[in-house]
């Protein structure tokens, strides 16, 4: 089993490795065996949401996976994130308190007394977005968050942040993969010491979001050559003898970013971490860079009204 020892730093004394487990539209009832099962593969990085309605099940796998392996809570890196509220779809935007309170309801589910990484899920509504941060703030102060970040945010939601003399995020969660590279925020992020998570690496390959009322309507992204057998994926993977999606989640990594596939298959699960035996060549990077399309199919940046 290849444990993915491989890490960077999120701050001076936190590290986050690099490849983590997706746990997006996998059910609560379904989770805990994936978490465990990801967990027990050498998964040491597990990414939840307030709103994917899991925190639950997932707390009850990684405290399965700890029993059963006799690790630590330390060894495992756990995120999950606030739901920061939308009024575009009838929600009452978070407030600083009911923040702390979202904060301590998910430790609650995940039956955990920290987490090591709390991310606004998106940078919705503007009136209160400095309010949640400022609460995410408390919450490391109080050491119930080891790392605080983002997530969907672009240049401008982060320099408000700054403009109100706030600490900047420890890392921004995007969505990232060859056909949505978003070089501009990237390199901003980069020079600001904001940690990068990848977030949908396996777009290229997979036609799960092509499915209507899944994307923001960007079906036409997915239609191209992802699946072909002559894809440009399929071409390195047979060249480097490992899978598409590792292809995928190997160039995040090599582009600096962690990365959290989800899969709910245990082979894929397995394979999908085996990332360090191997490397893309510069030729094949530079090929991959010729292939950016844009904007992505999760979020819009920023853009209240598409959903992830
Ligand atoms: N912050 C945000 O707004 C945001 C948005 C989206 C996602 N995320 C996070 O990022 C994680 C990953 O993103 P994602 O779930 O959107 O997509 P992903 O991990 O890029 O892709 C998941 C899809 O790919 C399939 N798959 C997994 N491994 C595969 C393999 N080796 N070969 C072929 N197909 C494979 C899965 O199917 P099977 O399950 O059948 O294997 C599933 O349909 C999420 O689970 C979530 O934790 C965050």
């Amino acid at each position: 089993m290849q444990i993915p020892k491989e890490y960077f730093n999120l701050t001076n004394d936190i590290k986050i490795p690099m490849v983590g487990f997706g746990t997006y539209l996998i059910e609560d009832k379904d989770v805990k065996f994936l978490v465990h099962q990801a967990i027990i593969s050498g998964y040491r990085h597990i990414d939840t949401a307030e709103a994917y309605g899991n925190e639950n099940g997932v707390g009850l796998g990684i405290k399965s996976a700890m029993d059963e392996l006799g690790i630590s809570r330390e060894e495992i890196f756990v995120t999950t994130k606030l739901w920061p509220g939308n009024e575009a779809w009838g929600q009452a935007p978070k407030t600083f308190e009911s923040s702390i309170k979202a904060l301590q309801r998910s430790l609650s589910n995940l039956k955990l007394d920290y987490v090591d990484l709390y991310l606004i899920h998106a940078p919705f509504p503007q009136k209160q977005r400095i309010e949640q941060w400022k609460a995410l703030v408390e919450l490391q102060r109080q050491g119930k968050v080891r790392a605080i970040g983002v997530s969907n945010f672009n240049e401008g939601h982060i320099e408000e942040i700054r403009s109100a003399g706030l600490p900047l995020p420890n890392a921004n969660q995007i969505e990232l993969h060859p056909w949505s590279q978003k070089p501009n925020l990237v390199s901003y992020l980069k020079k600001n010491n904001i940690s990068i998570i990848a977030y949908s690496s396996l777009v290229p390959l997979s036609s799960w979001r092509n499915v209507e009322g899944q994307t923001s309507g960007k079906t036409d992204l997915m239609k191209a050559d992802g699946a072909d057998s002559d894809s440009p994926f399929k071409i390195m993977a047979t060249k480097y003898g490992v899978s598409e999606a590792q292809v995928l989640l190997r160039w995040g990594i090599q582009k600096g970013f962690a990365v959290i596939p989800k899969s709910t298959t245990r082979e894929r699960i397995q394979k999908n971490i085996e990332l360090f035996g191997f490397e893309i060549d510069d030729r094949d990077m530079s090929e991959i860079e010729k292939m950016d399309r844009g904007e992505g199919v999760a979020w819009k940046s920023g853009d209240p009204t598409k959903e992830a």
